[in-house]
């Protein structure tokens, strides 16, 4: 069987994310890591060994770690605003690259990581995980038969603990400088992407509210964001996002798709979607027995990215363009909200 190399770049919360995806890959190997920071290494490298596999080698230069023969791709998990740079070494060395999202704070930085990967013939793939994940993948396959006929209506919403959210980033990190968008396009530009992909339709117009709380406490930022989305083919579709919530609140991801048949696909977390039907009584539901790597899509999507981009055995479903508009929808949110004001994408 044919092994990518990959190699790592950025050590933090979503290089575990993809390392725990990659260890269940055959196909994948991790053969090499950088962070700039070598107390980085010590910590990953207990964690690694505690997954059960060891990285070859940790680098403090990112050249070098592309000069590394047996990295054949690279998965970049930097922050939106810092990944270009790193994104330019990655294409100047000429590898292949999954690019977390959004890979730049900026749609016009989007486009010029895309125009200089085109100049030198190099495949970026961003990574939208929800579009892989089981619980979305099925609910776009019941649409798509047409199941609840077409869809009017969306309700989505994802509620995390602010507990959850300070284990992931530690206060002073990069995400809770509200003067940058805080959380919020983290926190919701995979939802925008998704949203997107599932009624194969382009938003028209966007509107939000924003409350933010300060967590002393904790030393991070609570947001609640609620927001419309209209759809070109008229569909609404209704975003709830906290970061504040009480573990108990129940599964943090819900999701209702109302249908003109008056049938309904509902995701209750990601190991269940149920489909409403117009019989009274009537439903067919769907459990999947999943491991933490495949509940939000990542370790599927990661397979995806090494048959595509990598091996190049098939065309990778999702593009830098698709991570540009999911990024635009989700800075319109901020926009709207600072505003007060409807958000229309005139230039899609
Ligand atoms: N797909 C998902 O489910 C998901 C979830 C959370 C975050 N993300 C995305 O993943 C990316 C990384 O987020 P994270 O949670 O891993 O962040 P993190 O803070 O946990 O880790 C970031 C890494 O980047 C390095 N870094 C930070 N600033 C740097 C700079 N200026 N130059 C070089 N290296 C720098 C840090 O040292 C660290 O190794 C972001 O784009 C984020 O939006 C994706």
């Amino acid at each position: 069987m044919v092994k990518a190399g990959i190699g790592l770049a950025g050590l933090g919360f979503m290089a575990r994310v993809h390392s725990r995806a990659l260890n269940g890959i055959p196909e994948a190997k991790i053969v090499a890591a950088w962070s700039k920071f070598p107390e980085e290494h010590v910590k990953f490298d207990e964690f690694s060994k505690k997954l059960g596999f060891e990285i070859g080698t940790y680098y403090t230069n990112i050249e070098k770690m592309l000069e590394d023969p047996g990295v054949d791709a690279v998965i970049c998990a930097i922050p939106s605003r810092f990944a270009e740079p790193i994104a330019n070494e990655i294409i100047r060395a000429g590898k292949p690259a999954l690019i977390e999202c959004p890979p730049s704070d900026t749609p016009e930085g989007i486009d010029r990581m895309e125009k200089f990967a085109k100049e030198r013939g190099v495949k970026l793939m961003p990574g939208h995980c929800y579009r892989f994940a089981p619980c979305f993948k099925k609910s776009k396959e019941l649409v798509d038969k047409d199941e609840i006929g077409a869809p009017l209506f969306v309700h989505f919403r994802e509620f995390v603990p602010a507990e959850s959210l300070a284990r992931q980033w530690a206060p002073g990190s990069w995400i809770w400088d509200k003067d940058k968008g805080g959380p919020i396009p983290t926190m919701t530009v995979f939802c925008m992407d998704m949203a997107r992909w599932l009624l194969n339709s382009e938003p028209v117009s966007l509107y939000a509210t924003v409350k933010w709380q300060e967590l002393p406490q904790l030393g991070t930022l609570g947001y609640t964001v609620s927001n419309v989305i209209k759809f070109e083919n008229d569909v609404t579709w209704v975003n709830e996002f906290s970061g504040n919530v009480a573990p108990s609140v129940g599964p943090s991801m819900k999701m209702e798709i109302f249908g003109e048949n008056g049938n309904a696909v509902m995701v209750d977390g990601p190991e269940r979607v149920i489909l409403h039907t117009e019989k009274k009584g009537v439903k067919r539901e769907w459990s999947f027995d999943i491991t933490r790597p495949e509940r939000w899509g990542h370790k599927p999507q990661d397979e995806h990215f090494i048959r595509s981009v990598v091996l190049g055995h098939e065309e990778p479903i999702v593009r830098l363009q698709d991570a540009k508009k999911a990024l635009k929808m989700s800075l319109a949110i901020l926009e709207s909200s600072k505003t007060n004001r409807v958000i229309q994408f005139d230039q899609f």
